[in-house]
């Protein structure tokens, strides 16, 4: 996830060190380019930008020397140009009198570079970052101040961002946000700007957090709001913040599994504005429809996304689809595998070995390889002929919550776009029904949890649509409440593992629209056996009487209540890990990201 900074000051002052210290806070967000660009009193502007890590890039590119009485610093996470150091941000713009940075994605950013071709100006990279402020310099050319022409450039500009931009000659820098966070930071004879607090928060405490269709006009003795519709200003409501350093990386949560389980309705958004806009889809819906055989591959969470990516292909777009446990490929498929049959490998790290092997296999058998992969630069997106960016921003919890959320919703676009079905339901209304979702299954779970707590061993079943959910939500629990529970397919209880029911035993359901009947069988055959029989689906009253316990999701279609029915297991999972004693970010023997066999 890129990370913007912006500071302005009352003087010229070595600002290097205070860009670079910056840089380092909002680092833990993942980045793959750094750059930081000063503007000084006598017009000219210093601009220091490349591929690599802040530390190794600021020292080769002497970031420490650089002065000026503003400076922006930025943090790329690759997701529109390659991670190089022509598509490191900052930006100029044509006459390299103006600089700028952004934070977020620009959906339309082909099309709008296209014209800032035909129109004549200087695009150098492919960077949507570029298009800001070449978006600026649009309606700058045209005679309208920075202000306005930051306020047309917004409407230009599709996507979730945020972007601060300065101009030569002047005192102040701008900054605007549509979707992606910024926060400002008011100081004795400075004030900034950042994508988070924990940036700003070494310099002052006292923050405005800017809003969706806002600009801020930075100066060193103040800011100043406005609205993007009319320009006009907007009485800022400053905050004292008390919280530590720690607690401002988590946004307030106490874990960043908690953080990152409530940034699902902002990144689904991202990747759906994304998708709708991206040529790459395109690219792959031909590859997979003109395929002989289309094997589906991963492991782990990414694993469970490929069955349920499986099931909304064939639903959806008739399309039938082979999902695969990474390291069983070879043995499974090896010899069969073809030239005509195409992969799509899942990888949130887009470095796990067991993945990396599959790969080798099916391109040694001339496979072609498309991915869905969060880390961009990652082995991943170098071997696959297309690929996808999950546009998750860093995942620091082990359990991973938000790429499993944006795998599947990248799965059910691609299905709905191959059946040519439309996406703008799910795009319009996708990101507030997860919020929504969070909200109403949150008390529902919490009051789960003393009963939960102290089993050892559980299950988790489910059917259909709702069987990769089950066995995603069965491994959240094992990840980090180190209890035993095994998720299956409801119908398969009964064949064997009905004899571990007895009095309490506790039976999770995760029960699909489409599905409620065969689940109230399911669920009588525990309960008739004293077991306790806990079920996540939607209002029903054959549910609510059959179980003991029903936490509601929202009454939508299966394959949207299937996305929607991982997020109560997630805060189970959490809370149980935490009611156990446990750190969820950091389960016991477990690793993010497994580069070993
Ligand atoms: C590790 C992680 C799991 C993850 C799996 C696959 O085992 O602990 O949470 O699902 O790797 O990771 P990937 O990066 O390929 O999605």
């Amino acid at each position: 996830m890129c990370g913007i900074f912006g500071i302005v000051t009352d003087k010229e002052q070595p600002l290097g060190p205070i860009l670079i210290e910056a840089g380092r806070w909002l680092s833990y967000r993942g980045y793959d380019t750094v750059g930081c660009a000063t503007l000084k009193n006598d017009g000219s502007i210093d601009l220091r930008k490349d591929a690599g890590k802040i530390d190794q890039v600021s020292e080769r590119l002497r970031f420490g020397e650089m002065s000026g009485s503003r400076g922006i610093l930025q943090l790329r996470w690759a997701t529109f140009g390659s991670p190089s150091q022509v598509n490191a941000q900052p930006h100029l713009d044509s006459d390299g009198d103006m600089v700028g940075a952004h934070n977020g994605n620009v959906v339309n950013n082909l099309e709008l570079r296209q014209q800032f071709i035909t129109e004549g100006m200087t695009v150098r990279s492919t960077n949507d970052g570029e298009t800001c402020v070449h978006a600026v310099e649009r309606y700058v050319d045209r005679g309208a101040s920075l202000l306005d022409a930051i306020r047309n450039a917004y409407h230009d500009l599709e996507g979730d961002y945020a972007f601060v931009i300065g101009r030569s000659g002047e005192q102040e820098l701008y900054a605007i946000k549509k979707g992606s966070g910024l926060v400002v930071g008011i100081g004795e004879g400075f004030t900034c700007a950042s994508s988070d607090l924990p940036s700003i928060l070494p310099l002052t405490r006292r923050v405005v957090r800017v809003q969706d269709g806002q600009i801020v006009v930075l100066r060193s003795d103040g800011i100043t709001l406005h609205r993007v519709e009319d320009g006009l200003p907007v009485v800022p409501r400053v905050e004292t913040i008390t919280e530590t350093m720690e607690s401002a990386k988590k946004g307030g949560f106490p874990h960043f599994m908690l953080k990152e389980i409530h940034e699902q309705p902002g990144v689904a958004g991202e990747l759906l504005h994304l998708l709708e806009g991206s040529p790459d889809v395109d690219r792959m819906i031909e590859r997979i429809a003109s395929a002989r055989l289309l094997y589906l591959v991963g492991c782990g969470t990414s694993y469970h996304a490929c069955m349920l990516g499986a099931i909304y292909l064939a639903r959806l777009a008739g399309r039938p689809a082979f999902p695969i446990l990474a390291p069983q490929f070879s043995a499974q498929y090896g010899p069969a595998v073809s030239p005509e049959d195409v992969g799509i490998f899942v990888s949130q790290s887009g470095e796990t070995k067991d993945v990396i092997n599959a790969i080798h296999v099916a391109q040694d058998r001339g496979m072609g390889v498309l991915g869905l992969v969060n880390v961009i630069g990652s082995a991943l997106t170098q071997v696959s002929e297309v690929y996808l960016p999950l546009v998750c921003g860093y995942e620091i919890s082990v359990p991973a919550t938000k790429t499993f959320l944006n795998q599947v919703v990248a799965f059910l676009y691609l299905a709905l776009r191959m059946g040519k079905h439309s996406t703008k339901s799910l795009v319009e209304t996708l990101p507030r029904l997860i919020q929504h979702t969070l909200e109403i299954t949150a008390p529902q779970v919490q009051a789960l949890e003393e009963l939960l707590a102290d089993h050892d061993d559980l299950y988790c079943l489910g059917y259909g649509l709702t069987y990769p959910i089950a066995l995603e939500g069965a491994l959240k629990l094992k990840e980090i409440t180190y209890a035993h529970c095994e998720g299956m397919l409801s119908t398969e209880f009964k064949h064997g593992p009905l004899s571990a029911v007895d009095e309490g035993y506790p039976v999770l359901f995760v029960a699909g629209p489409q599905d409620v009947p065969l689940i109230v069988s399911g669920i009588n055959e525990v309960t008739c056996r004293g077991g306790r029989a806990i079920v996540v689906g939607p209002e029903d009253s054959r549910l609510r009487i059959n179980a003991h316990h029903l936490i509601t999701l929202p009454a939508v279609d299966g394959e949207t209540s299937a996305l929607l029915s991982v997020l109560p297991l997630q805060l189970l999972s959490y809370h149980l890990s935490l009611a156990r004693g446990y750190d969820p970010d950091f389960p016991r023997n477990l690793s993010k990201t497994l580069t070993v066999d």
